[in-house]
């Protein structure tokens, strides 16, 4: 069975095809993205317009250059998949309309996916892909949060940022340093040749005793040390974008390992576009080989925002049998959309 799928919840628009024949893992045929990042950055951030219009331009020339890389022709897609939500609700309209034109031209099925699903699984599509149950930890620019997954469509919340996101945190804290829109990378980029202990900023949370995580006071704080630092923020922002980004990863890995000891399992997969960051990465495999616990990430390129991962998702939850393809093309879209509320 052949899945396209369309992420369009941002300002990425990706499209993929996965083959999700058989009971084994979906394996990606060809994906295409184009990047926004370049129109929004003028901005200092993401505007909704701007992207479902771009997004609306993308979609097409995305689908035939996935077709042409596989060598599909368009008449052999057995399912199209959209992002229905959690996102932008313009943005999530393209993919969603363009989706279900697609299928009804073709006399095909069509089915929404959670985004967050999309990322969870998106470890999956990697050389070392992990097994079931894991302890999952989404780390993207909209949602930190700490999952228990025993199944395709299984989703325990174990804990969540009660404000910010991790990935909020390194774009807010980028932007206070001036740094440009997605700021998350280029921070991680500046800190490469900062002192992380130069600065002594707050790990909010770390000893709550649950696995809830709070961002929104360290941005706070950097605030307050830029604005100490005054004109020797030049001199001193690679010492501080190395102290933030410790702060945000030592908040992160403590709370990944103690979500490891309270559900006893020994997997742990990290998703989203945060799981892209090398000291988080290099952090949690120094703790999670102290601990034996084995940790799985998506290819690089596919921690960000990408079709891929929406084409993989609908291929699972198909495999899986969650999934009741119907005709039909009327569609919404779901803004706001917890994973947990479609969990089964
Ligand atoms: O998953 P994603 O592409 O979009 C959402 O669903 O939100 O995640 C985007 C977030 C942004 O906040 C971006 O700054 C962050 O991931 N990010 C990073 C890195 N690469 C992307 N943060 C830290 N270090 C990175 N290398
Ligand atoms: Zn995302």
């Amino acid at each position: 069975m052949i899945v396209l799928g369309f992420e369009s919840s941002c300002d990425e628009t990706g499209v993929a095809l996965v083959d999700c024949s058989g009971l084994g893992v979906p394996r990606l045929l060809s994906h295409a993205l184009f990047s926004q990042i370049d129109m929004h950055q003028a901005y200092g951030g993401v505007v909704p317009e701007l992207a479902s219009r771009d997004h609306i331009r993308r979609v097409l020339p995305l689908t035939q250059q996935v077709l042409a890389a596989a060598a599909i022709p368009l008449k052999d897609v057995d399912v199209v998949a959209y992002t229905r939500g959690p996102g932008l609700a313009g943005a999530l309209l393209v993919g969603a309309g363009a989706a279900c034109a697609m299928a009804a031209a073709l006399g095909k099925p069509v089915m929404g996916v959670h985004h967050l699903e999309g990322h969870l699984l998106s470890p999956f599509l990697s050389a070392d892909p992990p097994v079931f149950p894991f302890v999952a930890l989404l780390v993207s620019g909209g949602h930190t949060q700490l999952m228990r997954v025993d199944r395709v469509g299984s989703y325990e919340l174990l804990g969540e940022s009660i404000d910010d996101a991790a990935g909020e945190a390194f774009d807010k804290s980028a932007k206070l340093m001036g740094l440009p829109y997605p700021g998350g990378p280029h921070l991680a980029k500046l800190a490469e040749g900062g002192d992380a202990a130069a600065f002594k900023l707050p790990r909010p949370l770390l000893h709550s005793g649950n696995l809830d995580f709070s961002f929104a006071g360290l941005k706070t704080a950097v605030l307050t040390q830029a604005k100490k630092l005054g004109h020797d923020l030049d001199a001193r922002k690679a010492d501080l974008a190395a102290s933030t980004q410790a702060a945000i990863v030592d908040v992160l890995v403590k709370k990944s390992m103690a979500a490891m000891l309270q559900t006893g399992l020994t997997r742990l997969v990290v998703a989203g576009g945060v799981g892209a960051n090398a000291l988080l990465r290099s952090e949690l495999n120094a703790a999670c080989a102290k601990r034996k616990v084995r940790v799985h990430y998506p290819e690089l390129h596919l921690c960000t925002d990408n079709g891929a991962m929406i084409a993989l998702a609908a291929g699972m939850r198909l495999q899986a049998g969650l999934e009741t393809l119907q005709g039909g093309y009327t569609f919404d879209v779901l803004p706001r959309w917890s994973l947990q509320a479609s969990s089964h």
